[in-house]
C-alpha cells in the first residue's frame, strides 16, 4: 500500500527552517519562518503566560475533555478580543481549533460542506499554506491581485476590479491585518469599499486573522474584520493565538462563523461535528491560558503591555532598516518596509537574488522576497542593508 505513495512537495517555509538550521555558518540570518524573536534570537515564553502557566499548574484539577468546541468561556474571550464587545453573539458560532491553520482548514471544510460549487478567492499573493490545504481539498480557487510589486502596496484598484467577478455562494478570503506575505494592508476606507463590493456580489467574507497586535495595536488590527462583521451577514473567521501570545507549539486558534441568529444553533453543531471528524477535541492547554489572561485583568494588563514592546520592537526595527538602506542606497525607494505592518514584508527581489542572499551572505528568507523583520537586531539590520544592496536589490 505505501508503495503507491509519491513524495509530497515540500512546504516552503518549513524547508527553509530545515536549511538554515543546517547551515554551519557563524553569523548566518533567519528571517523565514513568521515567528517572532527578540534581539538575543529568542522566542520568549510572555511573562503572563508563564504567569497563567503557574497558577494552572496550582488549580488545575483535571484534564478531563472540554466540549467538542473547546471551553465556552475560551471561545467568549476570543471572540471578544477579535470582535470587541459589541458582537452581536446570538450571530456567532465559534470552535476551538488547533492554531489559525487548524481554524483555517475547518473553515475551508465547513464552506465545502455548506456549498459545494463555492470558489475560494485568494490574495495573489497569500499564505502558501491556503493554496495548499484548498488543493489538497479539491476546493476551487480563483486569485485576486494584491500587490503592487513597483510600489510595494495594495493593487487596491486591481483587487477590487477582480474582486467584482465573485458569485453569490463564493467565498473571499482576507487577511485581517499584517498581510502574509506582503505587509502591506488595506486601511480602514478600504475595508469599507470592501465590505459595499461584498454585499453587492453576496460573497462571503472568510478572514484571516492571525497576527492581531503586531501591527498598528490590537484594536486598530481588528477594525477591519469588526467592521466586516458589522456590515455582512455571513462571516467566516480564523483567529490565531500562535503570535499574540507566543504559544506556537499548543496549537490555539478559533473558527468563528457569523449568520442569521435563526442559523447559529446549526453552524454551531455543524462546527463541533468537524472537529469530531477530524481530531475529536481541541488542544485545551493553550486555550486555557489566553481564558486566564483575557479574562483576568492584572495578567491582562501584563500580557497587552509585552505586546505592545513586541510590535514597538518591530516597528523601531522596520525604521532602522529603511533608514539604513536610505543612507546606503541615497534613495527612498525601500521607504515601503517602514509602511509595512507586522511581522513580514515583500522586499520585491528575484529568486536569483534571494538564492544570493543566502549563499554569499548567510541570510535566509522565503523565496517570494518575504522576509521576517522581526529575525533582525541593531547588530543585523546594517548587515542585511548592504547584502540587499551588493546582490543589486
Ligand atoms: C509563516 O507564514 O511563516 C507562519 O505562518 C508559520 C507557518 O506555519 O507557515
Amino acid at each position: 500500500m505505501f508503495g503507491n505513495l509519491k513524495p509530497q512537495p515540500a512546504d516552503r517555509i518549513l524547508q527553509l527552517m530545515g536549511q538554515f538550521k543546517a547551515d554551519p555558518r557563524d553569523g548566518k540570518i533567519d528571517l523565514g519562518v513568521g515567528v517572532y524573536k527578540d534581539a538575543t534570537g529568542l522566542t520568549p515564553v510572555m511573562r503572563a503566560v508563564r504567569a497563567a502557566e503557574k497558577q494552572l499548574w496550582d488549580s488545575e484539577t483535571t484534564k478531563t475533555y472540554t466540549g467538542l468546541a473547546g471551553d465556552p468561556e475560551f471561545n467568549a474571550a476570543l471572540a471578544a478580543l477579535v470582535l470587541g464587545d459589541s458582537l452581536a453573539t446570538d450571530r456567532l458560532a465559534s470552535v476551538a481549533t488547533p492554531g489559525g491553520t487548524g481554524a483555517v482548514r475547518q473553515g475551508f471544510e465547513l464552506i465545502r460542506m455548506a456549498s459545494p460549487e463555492a470558489r475560494i478567492w485568494v490574495s495573489d499573493p497569500t499564505w502558501p499554506n491556503h493554496l495548499s490545504i484548498l488543493k489538497y481539498l479539491g476546493v476551487p480557487m480563483e486569485p485576486y491581485r494584491y500587490f503592487d510589486g513597483d510600489t510595494r502596496s495594495v493593487a487596491f484598484d486591481a483587487m477590487m476590479t477582480g474582486l467584482t467577478a465573485a458569485k453569490p455562494g463564493d467565498v473571499v478570503l482576507l487577511h485581517g491585518c499584517c498581510h502574509n506575505p506582503t505587509g502591506a494592508n488595506l486601511t480602514l476606507p478600504e475595508w469599507a469599499e470592501v465590505a459595499d463590493l461584498l454585499e453587492k456580489t453576496g460573497a462571503v467574507p472568510m478572514v484571516d486573522i492571525a497576527y492581531q497586535g503586531f501591527g498598528d495595536g490590537l484594536d486598530a488590527d481588528a477594525a477591519g474584520v469588526r467592521l466586516i462583521a458589522s456590515r455582512l451577514p455571513e462571516v467566516l473567521i480564523a483567529a490565531s493565538c500562535s503570535k499574540n501570545f507566543g504559544i506556537y507549539r499548543e496549537r490555539t486558534g478559533a473558527l468563528m462563523a457569523l449568520s442569521d441568529p435563526a442559523k447559529r444553533e446549526v453552524t454551531q453543531g455543524t462546527l463541533a461535528f468537524l472537529n469530531r471528524q477530524n481530531y475529536s477535541f481541541p488542544p485545551d492547554h493553550g486555550a486555557r491560558l489566553v481564558t486566564m489572561i483575557l479574562n483576568d485583568p492584572t495578567l491582562r494588563a501584563d500580557w497587552q503591555a509585552e505586546l505592545e514592546e513586541v510590535r514597538l520592537g518591530m516597528l523601531a526595527l522596520r525604521e532602522m532598516l529603511a533608514r539604513e538602506l536610505r543612507t546606503l542606497s541615497g534613495s527612498d525607494r525601500f521607504g515601503f518596509l517602514a509602511q509595512h505592518r507586522g511581522m513580514f514584508s515583500r522586499l520585491g527581489a528575484s529568486p536569483d537574488q534571494v538564492e544570493r542572499l543566502k549563499t554569499e551572505h548567510g541570510i535566509y528568507m522565503v523565496g517570494d522576497s518575504r522576509l521576517n523583520i522581526a529575525g533582525l537586531n541593531a547588530t543585523t539590520v546594517p548587515v542585511l542593508a548592504r547584502a540587499i544592496l551588493a546582490v543589486g536589490i
